[in-house]
């Protein structure tokens, strides 16, 4: 009797321990500190975390809680921003400078605490001020809760790729000269893979594989492949010699499993891919090249990296090779982003909203604006509904919280003042109005928002991102939206639900989602040149009812402006 009671309790235990390890606890510390990194044959100071570049990467699961002690140590005000993560109710610890909290200063911390709610997959950490991201950036990877499987076979191994790009000088140096001048910023000098600029770059010493980025494989493993974008300004290409990816996550969203050649993937962006081993043996090469349908310079070097099968020797085998796409290849980017659909499963559904309480129209682009220092004496500006958003010197999630007049007005405009041939070259007198301009959302409302890029310099492809929500992109074309026609070819049972999408060059794409988590949310375009040029806006999300459709107090460790 005795024996089975202990019996049944043991495995009572069994049952229980599970739930209760469950949700844990994650403590990680950030050293904001700055590090000589050698790249390209020249070395410079950095801002790094931990001294590591790419940074560390922050591993939980579903449910947990992750608490991320940041400490400045640099001479710069520093903020991170958890992108992708919904933060629901803790909109405190988003963080955007100026948007959310203000940034921590020198010689001070700040402890970022958020829970991983409904969300599993890859995502990433970034600094959220100045250009610092550039270097201060990491994956974040959230596994499926204890138990819970991935709805694909499971991988024999999994392994973070951040792809990023690299300025021999120092970037913040960069970004202050090109507004001064009012002229866009030079081009970076490499992209990066897991930090390694790749052996074909421009520095004579790393030619012969030098410095290229090694993904060890055994012959008929499968792989799972966690690919960041973390770069600034470019929208990559993905190719592996030989192989073909399957797809199976973007944005932290379980999608149709679907194979591919290659992968497109803007900053902002996640990607998991599936790499099965089937070749015996051998080194195959993995691309990472810009996508730029248009006459716009981009940093055009193909970096690389290699698969190598372990059985192969590194010094004699021969290295198989496949070209990048062409910089401009449109077809080869649309056909990748048409292939991308929720999963939608019983477990995994697509919640699209069915109806909209607000539908905006947002033009996005950049333009021209009168500048009487600069050198060309005018400026380049980034806009959306002729709006060029102006950042506010104390964070607009406190005025709002604590209703501080002043700092925001409410009056975004929820379409554009005027209309014109938006996809065209645009009128040749347009200037953008600058203003710390919100929108307002009541808690839960359902919103579609039509993205519309414009020509007015020239039409380019936006990846728009959206803090504090995912969204479904429900439908997209070429040339301006028709109010009139569009909406019958929506799809509203399986888009793909992301937080940052590629507005297409020349066109526009349409995306909603529910406003069910208070605070302020800001909307921008990931090329972080464009949010300098002022293309970016908020969104406030009211309180609903009650304290759980409500925002927590603010930790009393927030910095100061
Ligand atoms: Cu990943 Cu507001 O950014």
């Amino acid at each position: 009797m005795v024996q089975i009671s202990c019996l049944r309790a043991a495995v009572l235990l069994l049952c229980i321990l599970p739930a209760l390890v469950d949700a844990r606890i994650r403590h990680y510390k950030f050293n904001v500190v700055e590090k000589n990194v050698t790249k390209l044959c020249s070395t410079k100071p950095t801002v790094t975390v931990n001294g590591q570049f790419p940074g560390p990467t922050v591993y939980a699961r579903e449910g947990d809680t992750v608490l991320v002690r940041v400490v400045n140590h640099v001479k710069y005000n520093v903020t991170v921003h958890w992108h992708g993560i919904r933060q629901l109710r803790t909109g405190w610890n988003d963080g955007p400078a100026y948007i959310t909290q203000c940034p921590i200063p020198p010689r001070q911390s700040f402890v970022y605490n958020f829970t991983l709610t409904g969300q599993r997959g890859t995502l990433l950490w970034h600094a959220h001020i100045l250009w610092l991201r550039a270097t201060v950036h990491g994956a974040i990877v959230i596994l499926p809760k204890l138990g819970v499987p991935y709805p694909f076979p499971k991988p024999d191994k999994e392994d973070v790729v951040v792809l990023g790009e690299w300025w021999n000088s120092d970037v913040e140096a960069v970004v202050d000269q090109s507004t001064k001048l009012g002229l866009p910023p030079n081009i970076s000098d490499s992209h990066t893979i897991n930090g390694h600029t790749g052996p074909l770059a421009s520095c004579p010493s790393l030619q012969g594989g030098a410095d290229g980025y090694r993904l060890q494989v055994e012959s008929g493993k499968t792989y799972l492949l966690r690919i960041i974008n973390a770069a600034l300004n470019e929208e990559l290409f993905v190719k592996v010699a030989g192989h073909k990816l399957t797809i199976v996550e973007v944005d932290a969203i379980y999608t149709k499993p679907f194979k591919t050649d290659t992968i497109l993937i803007a900053p902002g962006q996640t990607t998991n891919a599936l790499l099965t081993a089937n070749k015996g043996s051998g080194t195959y090469l993995i691309t990472v090249s810009p996508f730029m349908d248009v006459p716009i310079p981009v940093d055009n070097r193909t970096t690389t990296a290699t698969v190598h099968y372990s059985n192969s020797s590194l010094t004699t085998t021969a290295l198989t090779t496949t070209k990048p796409p062409p910089q401009n290849a449109t077809s080869i980017a649309t056909s990748f982003l048409d292939s991308l659909r929720s999963l939608n499963s019983l477990q995994y559904p697509a919640l699209v909203p069915q109806t909209v309480d607000h539908s905006l129209f947002f033009t996005i682009g950049v333009g021209v604006n009168p500048c009487p220092s600069c050198i060309n004496g005018t400026r380049i500006v980034g806009s959306i509904n002729n709006v060029s958003f102006v950042m506010p010197t104390v964070a607009l999630l406190q005025a709002h919280y604590y209703n501080v007049s002043g700092v925001y007005t409410t009056d975004f405009p929820g379409t554009p003042l005027f209309s014109y041939n938006y996809s065209g070259p645009g009128p040749k007198n347009l200037q953008t109005m600058n203003g710390t301009r919100l929108y307002q959302l009541l808690y839960n409302s359902t919103v579609q928002i039509v993205l519309q890029d414009t020509g007015v310099i020239s039409p380019e492809s936006h990846p728009v991102h959206l803090h504090g929500f995912n969204f479904f992109a429900v439908g997209k074309g070429l040339g301006n939206y028709n109010p009139a026609s569009d909406p019958a070819k929506f799809n509203l049972v399986d888009p793909i639900e992301r937080n940052t999408i590629g507005v297409p060059t020349g066109g526009w794409l349409a995306i909603r989602f529910r406003a069910d988590n208070p605070g302020v949310w800001f909307m921008h375009c990931h090329f972080e040149v464009h949010t300098t040029w002022g293309l970016k806006m908020a969104f406030i999300v009211e309180n609903g009812n009650g304290p759980h459709e409500s925002i927590l107090p603010p930790p009393k460790d927030l910095p100061k402006c």
